[in-house]
């Protein structure tokens, strides 16, 4: 019999001294799964569902139009944007939810190459996230803008003074390796660039201070470890510096500085809120403002420090039960280089992962031989760990992953 240096019973012991333990209640999660896929989509804060109520029942129900007055519903972008800047360590007024990371990428990067005029080269990293490159193929057919695409390792040579900024992703979405943020930002500003982050696997995932490191733009979105709930809104940073001088392309009404003044010619609204375009979603924003106000009072470096556990444990637990298995980590072992994520490379990841959902164990796949396991310590147990690794043990060593209904692809993966 194998023994194993960690037990289930120790698990359920982690979990029992966790400080942060008692925060799981503060979600809604079905008894039957062991959820690994916050880092996709975060599941329902409790607050979400008394807060959506009251917005259908008295603030659109009873309220109606009013309501964008009364109900704090024109204030709702800049509101949410204060409570996601102390999370990332954006100063008040840097930040303003809208739109989708998408749409952010394309304004915050127009933006950049406003804001260096003359300079037209935009770096991005090879492998990134695929929306961020679309988006900036399709800003530089516009612009005459180039493109320059190069390896993560080689993101510091790739900048000179043709550069106009860097768009990358601080925490890749494939293996879980994170950038050195403050490095590259200074290696940016050394070129006279500016650093644009992409911040979905990094905004409530690890500790972030977005303004000791200087970090001129960011994006990020709302429906992973910020749990804002399906499609939730994404959010936009700019330092304060650059405010003065911002321009973005889509310059909508509700970026103006009177909006319901109706005037003919665009006058940008002060700082921030000029990258807002039209009028706000709502019920997405009541949302993801339940999903930030389930970060009140967390301690991210007590988050950090237990994200970090439940890798080691992954990676321990994975090493010793699936050895031999054709199954391996990606994600880089030292924690320095860690988000909050394990990342499993599997030749044939797909079928197992749809194995493993039928088994109530939820994570998921990413081309071409990825399984990834989220790790969002505000509601995770250690035992979950446990419990997905036996699962992926068992899969593996029955064979049961080659049922031929699980090679069958879904549209989302
Ligand atoms: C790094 C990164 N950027 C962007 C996105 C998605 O952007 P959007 O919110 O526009 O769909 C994701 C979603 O998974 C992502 O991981």
């Amino acid at each position: 019999v194998e023994t194993l240096a960690t037990t289930r019973a120790d698990c359920v012991a982690l979990d029992a001294a966790d400080p942060l333990g008692p925060k799981r209640g503060a979600f809604e999660l079905p008894p039957d799964v062991v959820y690994l896929d916050g880092n996709s989509l975060g599941p329902p804060p409790r607050l979400a569902r008394e807060r959506v109520q009251q917005l259908l029942d008295r603030e659109w129900g009873t309220g109606l139009v009013r309501s964008w007055n009364d109900a704090g519903w024109i204030e709702a972008p800049l509101r949410v944007g204060e409570k996601i800047a102390r999370l990332i360590g954006a100063a008040p007024g840097e930040v303003v939810v809208a739109d989708s990371t998408t749409v952010n990428v394309f304004k915050l990067l127009s933006a950049a190459l406003a804001l260096r005029a003359g300079r037209r080269v935009i770096v991005m990293r090879e492998g990134e996230f695929p929306t961020d490159g679309y988006v900036t193929q399709g800003l530089a057919a516009m612009t005459g803008a180039e493109l320059r695409c190069v390896a993560a390792t080689d993101l510091e040579v790739a900048l000179d003074a043709d550069v106009a900024a860097f768009c990358v992703s601080h925490v890749d979405y494939r293996t879980g390796e994170m950038l050195d943020l403050h490095r590259l930002t200074d290696a940016a500003h050394r070129v006279g660039a500016l650093a644009m982050w992409d911040l979905c696997h990094s905004a409530g995932a690890v500790p972030l201070d977005l303004t000791a490191a200087g970090v001129d733009l960011a994006v990020g979105c709302g429906y992973k470890y910020l749990n804002g709930g399906p499609g939730a809104p994404a959010f936009c940073m700019v330092a304060t510096s650059h405010h003065e001088r911002l321009q973005q392309p889509l310059s909508g009404w509700m970026g103006h500085a009177a909006p319901f003044a109706f005037e003919q010619g665009y006058r940008p609204g002060t700082g921030i809120t000029r990258l807002l375009s039209g009028t706000p979603a709502v019920l997405g924003i009541a949302g993801l403002e339940a999903g930030v106000d389930a970060w009140q009072g967390v301690d991210m470096v007590a988050v950090r420090a237990k994200s970090l556990a439940l890798a080691e444990l992954c990676v321990t637990l994975v090493d010793q039960r699936c050895s031999g298995l054709g199954i391996e980590v990606v994600t880089p072992r030292e924690a320095a280089r860690r988000g909050s994520q394990v990342s499993l490379r599997f030749a044939d990841a797909y079928p197992l992962g749809r194995a493993l959902i039928a088994r109530g164990v939820i994570g998921d796949f990413r081309p071409p031989d990825i399984l990834r396991v989220g790790l969002t310590p505000l509601y995770m147990r250690y035992v979950d760990i446990y419990d997905a690794v036996e699962a992926i043990h068992d899969v593996l060593t029955s064979g049961v992953w080659r049922r031929p209904e699980y090679a069958v692809r879904t549209v989302v993966t």
